[in-house]
């Protein structure tokens, strides 16, 4: 499991890869979802999702657009581990959700699937394509799904060159108010 000091040091060592075809490094996507979020008043379990929705990526390094070799690196899922007993699952399953809701969102509006970037686009075939009408008809009755399709509206808009937000030291601030230490202690 991993700790807020461990995720510092992740986004110190690793946040300065280049977002997969994407004109953002690793952090400032991160961040920059985290501001949105919190630029619409979301909780902090929201906000920290958003900050960590990606942290897959940094956990399991597959080198430069890895969906140009038809690589899905599954990230969603992958931080889950390292990140159980640290969050609750009203920051987890938004993470694990978050490509779902994509899916999910090609599937019911087509404008959203025009919008995508180019890697999106290409990440959303190896992901499964856009959910079938039976799977979309559940899919927002999941713990977490509503959250996960607002994180996925912040995810495609923090992409932006030269977009300043606060610094990662203030998003982990909020992240501390919603351990599950602090639960145990309460
Ligand atoms: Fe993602
Ligand atoms: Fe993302």
């Amino acid at each position: 499991m991993l700790d807020l000091a461990d995720i510092e040091l992740l986004f110190a060592r690793h946040g300065s890869a280049q977002y997969s075809g994407e004109p953002v490094t690793q952090l400032e996507h991160a961040l920059q979802t985290a501001h949105l979020a919190e630029q619409s008043a979301a909780d902090d379990a929201l906000v920290t999702a958003c900050l960590l929705h990606d942290l897959g990526h940094l956990l399991n390094e597959q080198g430069d657009t890895p969906t140009l070799r038809g690589i899905d690196d599954t990230h969603q899922y992958f931080a889950l581990p390292f990140l159980r007993g640290l969050l609750p699952d009203a920051v987890l399953m938004p993470i694990k959700l978050h490509v779902d809701a994509k899916r999910y969102l090609c599937a019911t509006n087509a404008r959203y699937y025009a919008r995508l970037s180019e890697d999106s686009k290409r990440s959303l075939a190896l992901q499964g394509g856009p959910l079938e009408a039976e799977q979309a008809a559940g899919f927002l009755e999941q713990p977490g799904a509503r959250d996960a399709v607002l994180l996925r509206q912040w995810d495609d808009l923090a992409k932006q060159p030269h977009f300043s937000t606060p610094p990662l030291a203030h998003f982990l601030q909020r992240a501390s108010r919603c351990l599950l230490t602090n639960a145990a202690t309460a």
